[in-house]
């Protein structure tokens, strides 16, 4: 049923109760303020046609939580390794405690809605008083919200989609207010086609690992062994074992000890490339699987067969688990045929208190079920159906320049709540140097346009409470026992700097030494220079030349994609030592590999740059650069430093 708005007054007088008084809802009308409001247009899109009035919009309104502004400190307190709090780690009982919001502004937001008119029964709480919801109508959230919605075409796909370019809010209402979808956030679901790259090996890789040139000398003059030949040709498990001094693993916590890998569908592993690949390089793992969770109607498809669909998965899946062997791996499978789905759905599926008490996913970036599609997840949706893993890697990313800054900080905070839980978060840093996808950057407004010159930074990535993982390579001509380079074949680190972001206090020091030491040959105009926004990636580890099998044959891969499992990996080895000792897992690890305790537990990277945006990018230098982080881990090391913790 849909009023014209001309009886809604009347309506309110009705369905009102005595409680609320007429008198405020001229008063909120006349208030409103701008709440927020989008630069321009993501690049691609362009505006079709008016929506038909009646047609209804999910409403979603996130409350302010409370608490937020001390979600650094309190991180830093559980996992700064001077702290003498360090990995007192929170319950999600607390976690939910801290940051629901006041009860004052679930009052006043639903109270605004009743003014309006709405009918308390379309008015809905989500269970964990994070969100409300409200079904209505276009018309009627135009009136609401003062705005104005378009449906939006995208050029080259004809997708559509529902967007308002700005929206206001009653000046009383603003401050319990997070953020209202759909309105002004565009879809932008995390794609792995630009974080994993493809090259068809000229060659029949045939077995590899075994070595057809001749072994080259090591700097000491002592003959690699074959094995480890042809490592600036083609990375096997043995080459990164050799390059990060990874210890024989032998672990003793495995039922406890927990380490989950993130696809999106379509994107699914073939068992057969994981048998192949493991009959070649980890033969006890022929015929063994990942722990597979369907998250929200999730499908680990293998109706398309290609490097697209399959890619990704095969990559992460054949590393991981080769490299933890015999500790299991979680699949966190998420999303169904039709939708797909975005980060927010996986942080749900791991994270009780992110959608009973925190308010659920985000309409627009994320796949919302049940699905009316045909053939869509006919819910419910996946909700805390399992324990946060200790380590999660996620090889997927977007362009931070599509994402809000309400949205952006919003699901920021939540890999922050994680990480006070003894989650580490890890996200690949992006396959573009200082671009974007596809190589676009930013103009002058921080738009994405073909001729931008402000460079393009990927999101997780700059949220300061995820660990960044950019790429190196094994340099052409080179070994294992040389040291690496940034990667600058096929894709180039992504590294640079948040334009939404502050710098955050762990990585100050080592921002601004960057800075001082090395200054870039860049304006304020192509990143902010300020010292004072948050830089990324956190460390690196090996990103080119990856032997996989996928598709049923060897291929060669590139990508960040790499290095965010295969640092997953290292941490998962570390929490099985501190598990085995009874320690807390390390969660949010940040802290302290940037503290100079650890500095020796890295190799610093001081080679090589990260090209994007029609410059050479940055320069990978002695001590933290935006290319390559702190450097690669010397997991030997690592291992009894974090263990020496408490
Ligand atoms: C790791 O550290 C050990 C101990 O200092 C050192 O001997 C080794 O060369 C390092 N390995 C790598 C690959 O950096
Ligand atoms: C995936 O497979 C389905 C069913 O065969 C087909 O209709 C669809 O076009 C395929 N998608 C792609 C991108 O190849
Ligand atoms: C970028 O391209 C747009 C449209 O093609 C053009 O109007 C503008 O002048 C270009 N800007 C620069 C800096 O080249
Ligand atoms: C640089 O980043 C800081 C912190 O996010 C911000 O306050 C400042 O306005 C930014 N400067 C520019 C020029 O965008």
């Amino acid at each position: 049923m849909h009023l014209p708005l001309a009886f809604l007054a009347l309506g309110l007088a009705i369905l009102v109760p005595s409680s609320f008084s007429s008198p405020s809802s001229t008063i909120h009308t006349s208030t409103h303020v701008i709440h927020e409001k989008r630069a321009a247009d993501p690049f691609g899109w362009f505006i079709s046609h008016k929506p038909s009035v009646s047609k209804i919009l999910p409403l979603r309104i996130g409350l302010t939580q409370q608490n937020l502004d001390k979600i650094s400190d309190m991180l830093m307190a559980v996992s700064h390794p001077d702290s003498p709090d360090y990995g007192k780690q929170w319950t999600p009982e607390k976690v939910v405690d801290t940051f629901a919001p006041k009860r004052e502004s679930v009052h006043k937001v639903v109270e605004w809605l009743r003014e309006f008119g709405f009918e308390k029964e379309k008015i809905k709480m989500s269970a964990n008083k994070g969100w409300v919801e409200v079904t209505a109508t276009v018309e009627e959230v135009e009136e609401l919200l003062k705005t104005e919605y378009h449906v939006y075409k995208h050029s080259e796909t004809g997708e559509e989609q529902i967007s308002c370019e700005t929206y206001s809010v009653p000046v009383d209402i603003r401050e319990h207010i997070d953020l209202i979808k759909p309105t002004v956030h565009f879809n932008h679901r995390p794609s792995p086609k630009s974080t994993t790259k493809f090259k068809r090996a000229g060659v029949n890789l045939g077995k590899p690992g075994v070595s057809t040139v001749g072994p080259k000398k090591s700097p000491d003059a002592s003959p690699v062994p074959p094995s480890l030949a042809n490592c600036d040709k083609m990375i096997t498990l043995d080459c990164l074992k050799a390059l990060y001094n990874v210890p024989e693993f032998n672990p003793v916590s495995t039922d406890t000890n927990s380490f989950g890998i993130t696809e999106f569908t379509p994107q699914a592993f073939l068992a057969g490339d994981l048998d192949l690949f493991f009959s070649n390089f980890s033969p006890s793992l022929v015929g063994v699987r990942p722990k597979t969770v369907l998250i929200d109607g999730a499908v680990v498809q293998t109706t398309n067969q290609s490097f697209d669909f399959n890619g990704e998965s095969d990559l992460d899946l054949e590393y991981g688990m080769a490299l933890v062997n015999p500790q299991t791996i979680t699949l966190l499978q998420t999303g169904d045929l039709v939708e797909g789905a975005g980060f927010d759905n996986w942080l749900d599926a791991v994270d009780g208190s992110f959608c009973t008490f925190e308010g659920g996913d985000d309409p627009t970036q994320d796949g919302i079920y049940p699905d009316p599609l045909p053939g869509g997840f006919k819910g419910p949706e996946s909700c805390g159906i399992i324990a946060p893993p200790f380590v999660v890697s996620t090889s997927y990313g977007q362009d931070e320049s599509t994402i809000t800054a309400f949205s952006a900080m919003r699901q920021c905070t939540e890999y922050g709540k994680l990480g006070l839980m003894g989650t580490t978060i890890l996200y690949s840093s992006g396959d573009n140097g200082v671009a974007g996808n596809g190589g676009v950057c930013l103009n002058a407004r921080g738009q994405p346009v073909a001729n931008g010159s402000m460079f393009n930074p990927d999101f997780p990535a700059t949220c300061p409470f995820v660990t960044a993982a950019g790429a190196t390579q094994v340099n052409p001509g080179s070994t294992v026992f040389d040291p690496e380079g940034a990667c600058e074949q096929v894709i180039f680190s992504g590294g640079g700097f948040s334009n939404i972001f502050a710098v955050p206090d762990y990585q100050q020091t080592a921002v601004a030494s960057f800075l001082t030491n090395h200054p870039p040959p860049y304006t304020s105009a192509q990143f902010n220079n300020s010292g004072t926004s948050r830089a990324f990636p956190d460390l690196a580890a090996n990103g080119a030349n990856y032997v996989i099998g996928i598709d049923g044959e060897f291929e060669l891969v590139f990508g960040t994609s790499c290095s965010s499992p295969v640092l997953g990996s290292f941490i998962t080895m570390v929490n099985d030592a501190r598990i085995a000792a009874g320690k807390s897992s390390v969660g949010f690890i940040n802290p302290a590999i940037y503290s100079d305790r650890f500095k020796d537990a890295f190799n610093d990277i001081t080679m090589g740059t990260n090209q994007g945006c029609n410059t050479v990018g940055f320069t990978a230098t002695e001590g933290w650069d935006p290319v390559t982080g702190v450097g690669t881990p010397n997991v030997t090391k690592l291992i009894p430093l974090f263990l020496s913790l408490p």
